[in-house]
């Protein structure tokens, strides 16, 4: 993993090979030219007003210094307009930088920041260095870039705050390799990636960060009445399981918060099968799943001081001949019995089951669920946002402004009272689809049937966990999982964390 260090500028401090700095367009562009020497300050001066390099957003100049004896090589970044430039903006530009610096074989480089609110801005530019640098190489014979990754970042501020940036960018790393963990997972291929196989993941992770952790077997599962786990699962050779993993930051009887991860380690559809085309995609349906594993590392290693149970529903959705049916009728774990009437939507099955176990055994004061639920949420908003549904708006009010921060882009679905009519079931309490108008809609209104009176929220990461036809080009979302949501959420955990001491 790169490191990431902060140092007061200055050329007379040993230099990297490459120095990134952003320049916005038609401003400011000579604030950190001065600590280049005098030299590499000429240079720069003479190309930006000679129009050499205008600061465009996505444009960038690499500039060897020959024979420069403080700076060898300056990489500028075009910063787009003043007024336009977010936090994302940071992230994005950090990441290209390294991404740039990897590509010439610089193992280290320095950074300017990039906004005057440094602060954030720095958190910002740590999570696209170290979100960029992720390479899921497991299956591949002979890497090509183990012997170019970045070793070391160096963020060139002048603070008397060393020690209090650095401790931020800690927290930083902390999240980003929470989410990397999670882009591992989810890139598993699904021969490689059991409901056992990512329980014991699962467990491994616990031990070592220190979460306590429940399995509930099959039999285990049919004995209590996680029917909805149970059926789903049934298809296939490789057994459903549920993971259960506990954060006690706080005193063991305070209400917890309930993290529920749909978790498909691979989802043919069952007997209502899907199309061969991009089937392999499919892979990824265990997304959500991993995101609250993720989720549980990261609050552990930050010692919030609050209590979080994560929950993980794992099974493989097969057809055979032991596989649910379409026209079944499961009585779920809270009771309330559903139409099966197609066994591709599987997912709010097994999520619906986990979450009515997580409201009795635990009583949560709050429960936010992240599934690769449906394809509707694509067609609703694209494969860059989010669909946002649930039942509690001050709740959703803070999670959209959190993601406005984080960059990971969520956008409410309403859930009204006619979309409870569309599934209705005329033999059973529910049906498990809804038809095709408003399918992210109505999935979420099928959940809310087991949520009870608890402020609830549910992210449709269908979209959003992998990078797929329409994902827009991150630098700092390499190619397969992406780890969407975690960083948002543990936001919001650490907000929960700060109120409640
Ligand atoms: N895992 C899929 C949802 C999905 C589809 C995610 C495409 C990402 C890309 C889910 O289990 C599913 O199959 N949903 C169905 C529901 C339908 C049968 C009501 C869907 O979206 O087509
Ligand atoms: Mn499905
Ligand atoms: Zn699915």
């Amino acid at each position: 993993m790169v490191e990431i260090v902060i140092e007061k500028p200055g050329f007379d401090r040993s230099p990297s090979p490459l120095t990134v700095i952003g320049i916005f367009e038609d401003n400011e562009y000579e604030k950190y030219f001065r600590y280049l020497g005098s030299r590499a300050e000429n240079t720069m001066k003479e190309i930006i007003s000679g129009k050499g390099f205008t600061g465009k957003l996505g444009t960038s100049l690499l500039l060897p210094l020959l024979g420069n004896p403080e700076v060898k090589k300056i990489l500028l970044m075009g910063l787009g307009k003043k007024e336009k430039f977010t936090r994302e903006t940071s992230r994005i530009i950090a990441a290209k930088s390294a991404l740039k610096s990897r590509e010439i074989n610089e193992s280290n480089f320095s950074i300017f920041p990039f906004a005057e609110t440094e602060e954030d801005d720095i958190e910002a530019i740590a999570e696209g260095i170290f979100l960029s640098q992720y390479n899921f190489e497991k299956y591949k014979s002979g890497s090509e870039t183990e012997n170019n990754k970045i070793q070391k970042a160096k963020l060139l501020i002048d603070t008397a705050n060393i020690e209090k940036l650095q401790k931020r960018i800690r927290k930083v790393k902390s999240i980003t390799e929470a989410v990397n963990f999670v882009r591992d997972l989810g890139n598993l291929p699904p021969n490689d990636c059991s409901p056992a196989q990512l329980v014991s993941h699962g467990l491994v992770m616990a031990d070592q960060f220190g979460l306590a952790p429940t399995i509930l077997e099959r039999y285990q599962m049919e004995s209590i009445g996680l029917n909805g786990i149970v059926s789903v699962g049934k298809g296939s050779n490789n057994p459903p399981k549920m993971l259960v993993l506990e954060h006690t930051g706080s005193s063991t009887d305070a209400r917890p918060y309930l993290l529920v991860g749909k978790a498909v380690t691979f989802d043919t559809g069952g007997i209502s099968l899907k199309p061969s085309e991009k089937m392999d995609e499919m892979k990824f349906d265990k997304c959500g799943g991993c995101t609250v594993l993720g989720l549980m590392r990261a609050i552990s290693e930050l010692k919030l001081p609050i209590r979080v149970i994560g929950i993980i529903p794992c099974v493989e959705n097969m057809p055979s001949s032991s596989s649910y049916r379409p026209g079944d009728i499961i009585r779920m774990f809270n009771g309330k019995t559903v139409e099966v009437l197609n066994t591709d939507a599987e997912g709010r099955i097994i999520l619906a089951d986990a979450i009515a176990y997580g409201v009795k055994s635990f009583k949560p004061k709050v429960i936010i669920d992240l599934a690769t639920l449906t394809g509707a949420s694509i067609i609703a908003l694209g494969a860059n946002v989010a669909a946002m549904i649930g039942t509690d708006d001050k709740l959703k009010a803070r999670l959209k402004k959190l993601s406005d921060e984080t960059g990971e882009k969520v956008w409410e679905l309403p859930l009204w009272d006619e979309f409870h009519d569309q599934i209705k079931s005329h033999f059973a309490d529910i049906k498990n689809i809804g038809g095709r108008p408003a399918g992210a809609i109505t999935a979420a209104a099928f959940l809310s049937n087991f949520t009870d009176e608890i402020p609830w929220v549910h992210i449709d990461i269908a979209g959003t966990a992998w990078t797929q036809d329409g994902t827009s080009e991150k630098s700092y979302n390499p190619k397969g999982a992406t780890g969407f949501g975690l960083r948002t959420i543990v936001k919001f955990l650490i907000e929960e964390s700060l109120e409640s001491t």
